[in-house]
């Protein structure tokens, strides 16, 4: 056992964002760079001698380097075992399972969640603690502080591991196992979910589609989707998953899986078509001839939970980040439980969980889950949606127009400029903060300002407080545009409008959305001043 001392610099700008640590492929192949931000984390959370430490990603390009890096450097400072997924792969729901069930201390998660891969592409590390949840802002604080004064990294003098066995081995006092983490994920789903509800309808005739996006999530949708639940063979699409993702961006919008949308919306959908993102943390979620939105889908999923075994008993409360449309909050107010507002990022829902405030969370983004992990997951929304689906014996369509009609619609859309220059973004952020006070009361065509604030969260289990955490200008009548700057870009910066109008039930609940939120549109553009800041006539994305 050779425990060596690599003499290290810091690297600039090694700074955690909302996901954890993201920079271009090359970024991350400068000598140093990985190792001296992996030792940093070992450095900042203090690894105690001995612990278990679980390492997996999502199979992009660069993935099993990393990997390598990581196992040496675990040896090297005292862990004393480490979980690592076949192959190197391990989605970001089942790394946070296999940290809760192995009772590691915590976990590497190697990702850029959706953002491209290859060598030209993404890639990003993320630590998540013991609970299974990406590590709250004080440790990415402390990781960070960490990598600005960092001097040394220490690394085991060993060979790289074969990752493709599952098999025990040794890397000086550590042992490595090479685990199958889909077997333990879909054990998981089968506890949480009626499979044998699912499976009569599929028996019965139940369509679907899945688009694993030539990411994480194929080998798991194989094997719960098409051998555990009986789906046809060829219902997961792009099921094999790729260093580059084939060239595609592993983010299921309607940009994106734009080839799962066009089945969907055609003559030949089946009942049912989802996709999951480069991570497997994310979901997209369409009926024959009906998107739903993340925020819908969050709403609606907390009203029909108690359809799923797991969840029989009712849920204790509803969270969901700030930019997230608040039609989750009106299901809260019906079943008698609390709904949580957070800032952006999953690290905000992982203490209401732990606490049991909260059962279900979502996001704007994309992002659904509950306590079973303390990380959003894809596969969990698609199953839950089927199990739902089972239960009732209606369409997507059906349930969603029925929930509308019983709680009212907020038609909702978020406007992406991509790769702005950073300078203009702040300009914009300083400007419309400045504007803030005198927002109130003000007459914007049709509508008019009832609040406006830099939202702030003070977490109600541990007190801390994040602030900045977007601006929201709120309308009378329950419509709303947020403007925030993403953490996850990695070139210049990225502006995100979130538009939110609210029809009462009852109102015009079958616009298009794109009708339904042009005073909005126009309202944003007359506050922030976004075509003169970002020289963007237009959005990049719309989502
Ligand atoms: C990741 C995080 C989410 C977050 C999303 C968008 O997927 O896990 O929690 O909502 O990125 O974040 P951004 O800062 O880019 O808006
Ligand atoms: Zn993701």
């Amino acid at each position: 056992m050779t425990v060596i001392t690599h003499l290290a610099r810091p690297f600039p700008g090694q700074k955690p964002g909302t996901s954890g640590l993201r920079k271009k492929v090359q970024v991350f192949q400068q000598p140093g760079y990985a190792e001296t931000f992996i030792q940093s984390v070992f450095d900042a959370i203090g690894v105690e001698a001995g612990s278990t430490l679980v390492i997996g990603g999502d199979g992009r390009f660069h993935n099993r380097t990393v990997i390598q890096q990581a196992i040496r450097i675990a040896a090297a400072n005292g862990y004393g075992r480490v979980l690592v997924g076949q192959g190197g792969i391990v989605s970001t729901p089942a790394a946070s399972h296999v940290i809760r069930k192995y009772r590691a201390s915590g976990g590497l998660i190697l990702s850029a969640s959706h953002n491209p891969g290859g060598p030209e592409g993404d890639f990003g590390i993320k630590y998540n603690i013991a609970n299974g949840g990406p590590a709250p802002e004080a440790v990415t604080e402390a990781i960070y502080a960490r990598t600005q004064v960092i001097n040394r990294w220490l690394a085991e003098d060993s060979a790289d591991i074969d990752l493709d066995a599952i098999d025990v081995s040794q890397v000086g006092a550590m042992t490595v196992e090479v685990i199958d983490s889909v077997a333990d994920y879909a054990a998981l789903m089968e506890s949480v979910f009626d499979f044998a509800a699912i499976r009569r309808a599929v028996d019965a005739g139940m369509t679907m589609a899945f688009d694993a996006m030539s990411a994480v999530t194929g080998p798991y949708a194989v094997e719960i989707l098409e051998r555990r639940l009986g789906f046809a063979p060829g219902t997961v699409r792009n099921g094999e998953p790729l260093e580059d993702f084939g060239g595609h961006h592993p983010d299921p919008n309607l940009v994106h899986a734009h080839q799962l949308h066009a089945l969907m919306m055609g003559p030949d959908a089946p009942d049912f078509g989802a996709a999951s993102d480069g991570d497997g943390d994310r979901n997209l979620i369409i009926g024959r001839g009906r998107f739903v939105t993340p925020s819908d889908s969050l709403a609606v999923l907390a009203a029909n939970a108690h359809l799923a075994p797991g969840y029989a008993a009712g849920i204790k409360g509803i969270a969901r980040s700030m930019p997230t449309s608040a039609a989750a909050d009106r299901v809260a107010e019906a079943l008698g439980v609390p709904c949580f507002e957070t800032p952006t990022g999953w690290k905000f829902f992982g203490t209401l969980l732990d606490a049991g405030k909260a059962t279900i969370c979502g996001e704007e983004s994309a992002g659904t889950g509950s306590d079973h992990v303390r990380e959003k997951d894809g596969l969990w929304a698609v199953l839950l949606w089927l199990n739902v689906l089972s239960v009732r014996g209606q369409s997507v369509d059906a349930i969603v127009r029925e929930h509308w009609s019983r709680f009212g619609r907020n038609y909702y859309a978020r406007h992406d400029y991509e790769a702005i220059d950073s300078a203009a973004a702040n300009a914009l952020i300083a400007e419309v903060t400045a504007a803030l006070p005198a927002l109130p009361g003000r007459r914007i065509g049709a509508l008019v300002v009832a609040a406006a604030d830099s939202f702030s969260y003070t977490d109600p289990v541990d007190g801390s407080t994040s602030a900045n955490q977007g601006l929201r200008v709120m309308f009378e009548g329950g419509s709303r545009v947020v403007f925030r700057l993403s953490g996850t870009g990695t070139e210049g910066a990225t502006l995100r409008v979130y538009l939110e109008a609210y029809e009462p039930a009852g109102g015009a609940l079958d616009r298009e959305t794109g009708d339904a939120l042009s005073a909005l549109v126009a309202a944003a553009e007359a506050i922030a001043g976004i075509v003169r800041h970002t020289g963007r006539a237009a959005p990049d994305v719309v989502t």
